[in-house]
């Protein structure tokens, strides 16, 4: 389904023409995603009785040997239109605001979901987890709830892991007790005849029974795309969030020698050949 982009309305959910300017083609064309993306929600909301047409996971795999790159790949890995974009040198010793301005940005999804936490009085270790959840997608989309529980398990709370791990899984479940849907755009993403492989089926059925159930449950009530389309985000908000809850090597993340430090180091230096 094709949309229609209303020019002037995209410009001012960005900020304003200056806004606009002022950012790089990359962060304009993700932005310009994330809005197509909120626009075609509402496009199918209001289509009421006119069921929009999802595709078929067989149609889905079809589609693997029309593009050059897998799904999969990390978006730092890969432009979305022509060519990459040479990345801003990182300092000597790169914070988490450092990698969220320089390699994650605009990072609008994960920043509009903590916004959305916050609004809504979620505790710290869940709007850290918001914040977090789907940055590693600029490294790696597979499995990203294990990878980004991974990246970040050494520096942050252990119910914020345990909330990026399986925020994944639950997407798959929906709980309207808690007020969680299964997202249409699943329907578009995987297929409409899509079932979840056995190990997020078995990663479903532990958590739903753990104690900490509601820690990744609430990430993915709070995984929206068009809360609202106007909002202007930024990290500002979370600052002193991250400042009591992550341990910030003080080495900078990538040079602490942690076990996950080479995930750091790749996500600064995706140009390395080897
Ligand atoms: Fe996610
Ligand atoms: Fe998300």
């Amino acid at each position: 389904m094709e949309i229609e982009i209303d020019r002037r309305a995209f410009i001012a959910s960005l900020g304003g023409v200056l806004a606009a300017k002022a950012m790089d083609h990359e962060s304009r064309a993700d932005a310009l995603e994330d809005y197509a993306i909120e626009q075609l929600d509402q496009v199918v909301a209001e289509q009421q009785g006119q069921q929009e047409r999802f595709p078929t996971v067989a149609e889905l795999e079809a589609q693997i040997e029309t593009r050059p790159t897998r799904r999969g790949v990390g978006g730092l890995f890969v432009a979305r239109q022509g060519n990459v974009r040479r990345l801003p040198p990182m300092p000597a010793k790169p914070t988490l605001k450092d990698f969220f301005e320089l390699r994650f940005a605009p990072a609008n999804h994960v920043l509009q979901s903590a916004t959305r936490a916050l609004k809504t009085g979620m505790s710290e270790q869940i709007i850290l987890a918001c914040l977090l959840h789907d940055v590693v997608q600029s490294l790696i989309k597979v499995d990203h709830g294990w990878w980004g529980a991974q990246l970040f398990e050494p520096y942050v709370p252990d119910k914020t892991t345990f909330a990026i791990r399986y925020h994944q899984a639950l997407r798959f479940y929906p709980d309207e007790a808690a007020g969680y849907k299964y997202p249409d755009l699943y329907h578009r993403t995987f297929g409409v005849d899509y079932v979840p492989p056995p190990h997020i089926e078995q990663t479903y059925q532990m958590v739903r029974k753990h104690k900490w159930y509601m820690e990744p449950r609430l990430v993915t009530v709070n995984d929206l795309y068009a809360f609202d389309r106007t909002a202007v985000v930024s990290l500002d908000p979370f600052i002193d969030i991250i400042g009591r809850h992550f341990k910030q090597p003080k080495e900078g993340l990538g040079n602490d020698n942690s076990p996950v430090a080479h995930m750091w180091r790749t996500i600064a230096n995706p140009d390395a050949p080897l």
